[in-house]
This record gives C-alpha cells, sequence and structure tokens, in this order.
C-alpha cells in the first residue's frame, strides 16, 4: 500500500504519471495487452479513445494482481474532494470490466451528495439506492441494465437526509451480499472523503479503495489526509488513479456539462 503512495509521490514530484487520459499507478511494469480496442459492443457514447480504455485495462491488471490473496470483488472509488473525476474514474472502470466479457459488474452511486451516475447513463435517479435501502423491497427490483452488456447500474435514488446512517445500517451489508452472489465486481461511486464521512464508512465494507487524483490539481497533503483517514478506518487502499492528465472529454461529458 504504501509503495504505491510512494509511486504516487514520485510521478507527481517528477510529472511523471504512468499513462496519458486517465493514469494508473498502482504497480509499475506493465506490459500491453492485445485487445486495447473497447469492443463493438460499447456504444459510441461510452466509447473512449485507445489510450484511454488502454489505461483502463491497466488498472484492471493492476488490481487483479495486486497483492490481495482474494480478488477484488467490491471496489471503492473515491476522491479528496468533489470534482477530482471519481464518478468518471467509477463509470469508465466498471464498463472496462464489463467490457472484457468475462465480469458481471454492478455500479452503484453511492455519492448521494452529487450523484451522478443517473445523468452519465440517462437514468432516471429514482427508485435507486436510497429507496431500496429505507424500504423493504427486492434488492434485483431497482437495478437498471446499461447499454453495457453486463453492466448494471444502481442509481442513487431519492434524496434522502442522513445518507450515511443509510449506509452505516444492516440492509446496506444485506445489499452488498446479494451483490457479491449475484455480480463478479461491484463499483462504488463514492462521495468524496474529506468533507463527507460517507466514504470512510463505505471503505470499511469494500475489499479495496482506490483514490482518484486529479493532475495538477489535488494536493498531495490531501491525498495523505484522505489515506490516513481511510487506513484509519482500517480500509485496504490498493490504488491511486490520476485523472485528467490530459484534457479528454468523453461525449456523455460534452452532454452533461
Ligand atoms: N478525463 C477528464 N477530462 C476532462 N474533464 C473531465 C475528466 N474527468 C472528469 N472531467 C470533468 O470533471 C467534472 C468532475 O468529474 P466527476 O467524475 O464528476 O468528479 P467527481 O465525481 O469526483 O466529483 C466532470 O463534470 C467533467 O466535466
Ligand atoms: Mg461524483
Amino acid at each position: 500500500m504504501s509503495k504505491n503512495f510512494e509511486v504516487l509521490e514520485k510521478s507527481l514530484r517528477e510529472g511523471t504519471g504512468s499513462g496519458t487520459g486517465t493514469g494508473a499507478l498502482a504497480h509499475a511494469g506493465l506490459t500491453r495487452e492485445a485487445a486495447l480496442v473497447q469492443p463493438a459492443t460499447i456504444p459510441p457514447r461510452f466509447r473512449v479513445p485507445d489510450d484511454v480504455a488502454e489505461e483502463f485495462i491497466k488498472l484492471k491488471t493492476n488490481l487483479a494482481v495486486g497483492r490481495s490473496a482474494q480478488p477484488l470483488r467490491v471496489i471503492l472509488v473515491t476522491g479528496a474532494k468533489h470534482g477530482d473525476g471519481t464518478s468518471t474514474v467509477a463509470s469508465n472502470l466498471a464498463i472496462a470490466y464489463a467490457a472484457d466479457g468475462s465480469h458481471r459488474v454492478l455500479l452503484i452511486d453511492a455519492a448521494f451528495h452529487r450523484p451522478a451516475l443517473h445523468r452519465i447513463f440517462r437514468f432516471p435517479r429514482d427508485p435507486g439506492l436510497t429507496d431500496l435501502l429505507v424500504g423493504t423491497g427486492d434488492f434485483e427490483e431497482p437495478l437498471k441494465a446499461s447499454p453495457i452488456p453486463d453492466l448494471t447500474v444502481l442509481t442513487a435514488g431519492r434524496p434522502y437526509g442522513n445518507p450515511t446512517r443509510l449506509l452505516e445500517g444492516e440492509r446496506f451489508t444485506q445489499l452488498l451480499a446479494f451483490a457479491r452472489e449475484r455480480f463478479d465486481v461491484t463499483i462504488l461511486d463514492a462521495s468524496p472523503i474529506l468533507p463527507y464521512s460517507d466514504a470512510r464508512v463505505l471503505a470499511t465494507k469494500a475489499d479495496g479503495c482506490l483514490l482518484v487524483i486529479q493532475a495538477n490539481h489535488t494536493q498531495i497533503s490531501a491525498v495523505e489526509r484522505s489515506k490516513r483517514q481511510l487506513v484509519a478506518m482500517g480500509a485496504k487502499v490498493v490504488g491511486a488513479v490520476i485523472s485528467r492528465q490530459r484534457h479528454f472529454v468523453p461525449e456523455f461529458l460534452h452532454e452533461w456539462v
């Protein structure tokens, strides 16, 4: 874990991120994979340039060859502050897992303070996670099949007064147990760590946490504080992603901004 951050610090100091579009730097020395181009089943709106897709394939590989004895089944994606690129990275990572044809993927919008996945995937915001957690209904019901094969999305749901409490509850634990049974990988798009406690609560329930760091923007002290807070909760920080190293706006963001 600390090694990842040494690599990160070095790359921030020297300006040598590990890639072009979105740099994954969990581990060094990766080889290029054969199939870099996203499969034709990914709709045009969700396609990214090959080099960006390559970074996400690398990230997936890094997560698979990381130090965990067990494969990561529930991955938390968070950042220090709003706007660091968490939702973009969580979505693209989910697409990368689904695109390899060997993972059933669930992407959950647990970023209650500024949920984004309903806009990215053009779904209604509710029913979604909050509705499911306050209710007693079937976990399957609010899940939405995305236009990407093997990628299912759970949107944030109706605004709810104290969402952190919902994440602490038994029903959320049950939801994750359901997700572990039904899907190969579950990705949680979370609120940023420094302004809210949500991500720290979620971190204890995930198998690993990815920290998204905005290139030329996120301060190293904010990254260190975020990491400390996660580690203090007993969470496993499995790596960091440097976002926005090169300006690239996927089509869905054009529509959104
Ligand atoms: N790789 C990127 N290139 C350009 N703009 C980006 C990129 N990633 C994210 N953005 C922009 O940054 C904004 C915040 O990204 P988002 O993923 O929603 O961050 P967060 O979830 O951390 O708040 C988005 O509205 C989008 O416009
Ligand atoms: Mg977000």
